[in-house]
């Protein structure tokens, strides 16, 4: 049977970065507060420039140079992201096209904030069926040009950035497992309106619309339960995993959950500190920084989550 393995990991933050302080010369908002509901102290904001293909562009040459590949050597491209440089092409073939390589299958995946874990779990049934050998699989977003910087309720929770990862089949481990879970009737607590003018209601701002309080109580026992469903389908203890990697929208998510799951939280991933929320690109972003860092090691079991507007939300075990 073929593994998906993970050959290499790479990221994109913006240029530039935005702190709590400077946020609260226009929004009224402090420090105190964003820090102890959410654990954010800083974000990354996005040119003009570093759009979706751009940044996704940046973490996957990373992500080859440190798989020591060549972009030749991709069977196939999927971009999760809910912010594409255009409505067509997609960015995947804009991502293409940065790459200099042509002919291979490339597509989106718009699964908003669980988009990474998604793609992951799709480029996975690729390779373990053999049918593609080597998957270029990234999470990018710029959600602060969907955000409304007046609204202190929401535009201190998000930031830009791009996190990709390098599938190759192999023998041995690898992705063990990947769990997808959604559910369209909270299509009203977290959403973005369209964004094409002829159908958006009339005095609808196109930006980012969530009630905070319902997010927050669905993430925490939808993410309990799809990993206490991905570590039983491996028959593993928590004490299994080495390392979680969780979406970074919260801290006190984050905490809630490692407590749920009896890990200490010098076993979890964290970036929401100077991230935000990166949406799709949180997971890769986090994945690629304790790779690099030199926290997580080879052979060492990860789990991920991830869980977004819809809701859509998941789980990966993987041995990296
Ligand atoms: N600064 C100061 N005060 C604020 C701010 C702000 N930035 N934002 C809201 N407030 C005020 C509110 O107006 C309210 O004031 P009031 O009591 O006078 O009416 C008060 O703070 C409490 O507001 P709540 O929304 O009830 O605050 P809560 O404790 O629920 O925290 C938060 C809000 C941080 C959004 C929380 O609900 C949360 O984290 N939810 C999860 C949402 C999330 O993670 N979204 C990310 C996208 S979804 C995803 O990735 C899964």
């Amino acid at each position: 049977m073929k593994y998906s393995r993970i050959l290499g990991t790479g990221s994109y933050l913006p240029k530039k970065i935005v702190t709590n302080e400077e946020l609260t010369k226009t929004v009224d908002t402090t420090d105190e507060w964003i820090v102890s509901r959410t654990g954010i102290r800083a974000r990354h904001v996005a040119s003009e420039e570093e759009t979706s293909s751009y940044m996704g562009y940046h973490a996957g040459l990373r992500a080859l140079e440190a798989a020591k590949l060549s972009a030749k050597d991709i069977d196939m491209i999927i971009v999760a992201t809910t912010t594409p440089d255009k409505g067509l092409p997609n960015t995947a073939c804009l991502l293409q096209e940065r790459l200099g390589i042509t002919g291979i299958p490339a597509f989106d995946m718009t699964v908003a904030c669980a988009g990474f874990v998604y793609a992951l779990s799709v480029a996975d049934q690729y390779i373990r069926t053999g049918m593609l050998k080597t998957i270029l699989v990234v999470g990018v977003d710029v959600l602060t040009a969907v955000t409304n910087w007046e609204d202190r309720s929401t535009c201190v929770l998000f930031g830009d950035g791009a996190g990709a990862v390098i599938l190759q089949a192999a023998d041995k481990p690898g992705i063990l497992s990947t769990h997808l879970h959604a559910d369209g009737r909270q299509k009203d607590s977290l959403y973005i309106p369209t964004w094409l003018p002829g159908q958006r209601k009339e005095n609808e701002l196109p930006y980012i619309s969530m009630d905070g309080r319902a997010v927050f109580r669905f993430a925490v026992k939808a993410l309990e339960q799809v990993m206490e469903e991905a570590l039983a389908a491996n028959q593993m203890p928590q004490s299994a995993i080495d390392w979680l990697i969780p979406h970074q929208a919260n801290l006190r998510i984050i905490t809630a959950l490692a407590e749920k799951l009896k890990l200490p939280l010098d076993k979890v991933v964290v970036t929401v500190d100077r991230h935000a929320n990166t949406s799709a690109a949180s997971v890769p972003l986090a994945l690629d920084e304790a790779i690099r860092d030199g926290r997580i090691q080879r052979g060492q079991t990860l789990l991920l989550d991830a869980i977004g507007g819809g809701f859509v939300w998941g789980a990966a075990v993987i041995i990296y």
